[in-house]
């Protein structure tokens, strides 16, 4: 895995901007994997700057969003469809029918994780899926379990997410109970991962999930077993990982590592 420590979170985001970027030069057609939440949009804002000037293109990307809670529909402002036209696809040249997101207002969940599995599977898979990370080691909304789920599924919330995700909702007895969310198999199946944390809350996830065992209790630490994962985290999100850094009396602003 490798490891990108940045001070802070202008420079995560920057960093990881610059990659998706240079991604889209290689494959313009990339087929790209994103996330919700406050992690990426600083590099959602990036990817617009960026767009806007001309320096990176949409036109052919094609996008697959991790997850959707059950129950919210694209104009519920809590819905990670809204978040995406909010926060990105309203703001780039990105064509309408490369975007992919999950139904939350379904009638048939199962049918329609099964719709996504397909769709993903017609686009070749995911070239370069973005993740953020939960404070209970989450990625997407596969939550810490027995056992890492492969394909896209409904998924029961943990209490932990719900408590922290409700700080979105206004009315926090409209945050759901159930989500919809791609597995970690199909994430797996990504050319390429990048992960992005910025929160000293997150730090402790971070630590167990790149020195600890790969666990379907950290569901994050899959990722020591892909061949090509990056974790662009900021100094404070890093802060657990004393037996990589502990050679460095304090991080360089812009610490580069494999482990
Ligand atoms: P956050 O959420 O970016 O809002 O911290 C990340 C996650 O829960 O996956």
């Amino acid at each position: 895995m490798e490891l990108i420590i940045t001070k802070d979170y202008k420079e995560m985001s920057q960093q990881a901007a610059v990659l998706v970027n240079a991604h889209v030069i290689v494959n313009p057609k990339l087929v790209l994997g994103l996330a919700t939440g406050n992690t990426p949009i600083g590099m959602y804002k990036e990817l617009i700057r960026m767009n806007k000037k001309g320096m990176i293109d949409f036109t052919n990307v094609v996008t697959f969003n991790l997850d959707e809670y059950l129950g919210l529909g694209p104009k519920d402002k809590e819905s990670y469809h809204y978040f995406m036209f909010q926060n990105l696809f309203s703001g780039i040249n990105i064509k309408r029918r490369n975007i992919n997101l999950l139904n939350g207002l379904t009638k048939d969940p199962n049918g329609e994780c099964e719709r996504y599995e397909e769709a993903i599977r017609k686009a070749d898979g995911i070239d370069l899926q973005i993740l953020g990370i939960g404070h209970n080691g989450h990625i997407g909304f596969n939550e810490p379990s027995d056992v890492f789920p492969t394909a896209t599924h409904v998924v029961a919330l943990s209490e932990d997410t719900r408590q922290i995700n409700s700080k979105f909702f206004k009315d926090k007895r409209k945050m759901p109970t159930g989500a919809l969310s791609v597995g970690i198999g199909t994430i797996m199946k990504a050319k390429e991962i990048i992960l992005l944390a910025n929160t000293k809350q997150k730090a402790e996830a971070i630590t167990m999930a790149i020195e600890g065992p790969v666990r379907p209790q950290v569901p994050a630490s899959v990722l020591q077993l892909h061949s090509k994962a990056t974790m662009i985290l900021t100094s404070q999100a890093a802060e657990g990982l004393g037996r990589i850094f502990k050679k460095s009396k304090k991080f360089s602003l812009l610490a580069h590592k494999t482990v």
